[in-house]
């Protein structure tokens, strides 16, 4: 059976008193679960506050994004090491604005996957197509590229730590969430594809999320999809009220 995970990312919003604010809010909303996981993925410079806000709780906390490297000249980047110090054990990689506007690419975010569970982090591991691609006839080919490439050489054993979350470039921020429908496919394309890579154990075990324009109002309907275990949420993730509602889904 596996556990929901729902996943606030706050991207790059909150200041220090804004970030312990909505944090305890979340807090606040959650109640005693045993069928799901809650994570909040603050930026950097908040990440120890969140977390020391929300120790005495079951909520995890995850960076935005990680090196592969524990130190060293880097510059601008921060290590696994400096994630689990702050109080996080995830981290989020390959999400879509990284590989959009900051040009990562598959083999940099293979490196930060590998990177991350070397050092003992779980991975939210996220894929996407855009809308041309869809629109093109090529959404399971560029997912195939991107897990494949993604999680080269990841050995069978450190999947556990891996969470992928799928992502259509064209839901994100857009208010378009992708229908029940057009998620759930995917979502089984996506596991079929971890069976043939890995094992059928291993794709049954591992939690794929989906991410686009989760809200309130949509998120029963896509957590009653049988492949869809969680959701990564963008915007409604920074209002304690909505992100409430949401972690508190209805079954
Ligand atoms: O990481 C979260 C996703 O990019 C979704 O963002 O909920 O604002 O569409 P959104």
């Amino acid at each position: 059976m596996r556990k929901a995970l729902m996943a606030g990312n706050w991207k790059m919003h909150n200041t220090t008193a804004e970030a312990r604010q909505l944090a305890a809010d979340v807090a606040k909303a959650c109640r005693d679960f045993d069928d799901r996981e809650v994570l909040l993925a603050p930026p950097y410079t908040v990440m120890a506050a969140v977390a020391d806000v929300v120790k005495n709780t079951t909520i995890q906390v995850a960076s935005q994004n990680v090196c592969w490297e524990d130190k060293g000249a880097f510059t601008g980047e921060i290590s696994p090491v400096m994630v689990k110090d702050v109080g996080g054990s995830a981290a989020i990689i390959g999400h879509s604005e990284r590989r959009q506007i900051f040009k990562e690419t598959d083999e940099l975010i293979n490196q930060r996957v590998r990177g991350a569970l070397k050092f003992g982090l779980t991975v939210v591991f996220c894929i996407g197509e855009t809308l041309d691609e869809r629109e093109g006839g090529k959404t399971f080919t560029i997912l195939e590229e991107q897990i494949r490439k993604g999680l080269a050489g990841v050995a069978p054993e450190q999947t556990k730590d891996i969470v992928i979350a799928y992502e259509p470039v064209w839901a994100i921020g857009t208010g378009k969430t992708a229908s029940k429908e057009q998620a759930q496919e995917a979502h089984a394309f996506i596991r079929g594809l971890i069976a043939d890579m890995f094992e059928k154990n291993v794709a049954d075990q591992m939690r794929i999320l989906y991410g686009g324009s989760v809200k309130s109002t949509n998120v029963d309907e896509l957590m009653a999809q049988p492949d869809i275990d969680g959701a990564l949420v963008g915007g409604a993730a920074l209002d304690a009220e909505s992100f409430g509602r949401i972690i508190n889904f209805q079954k």
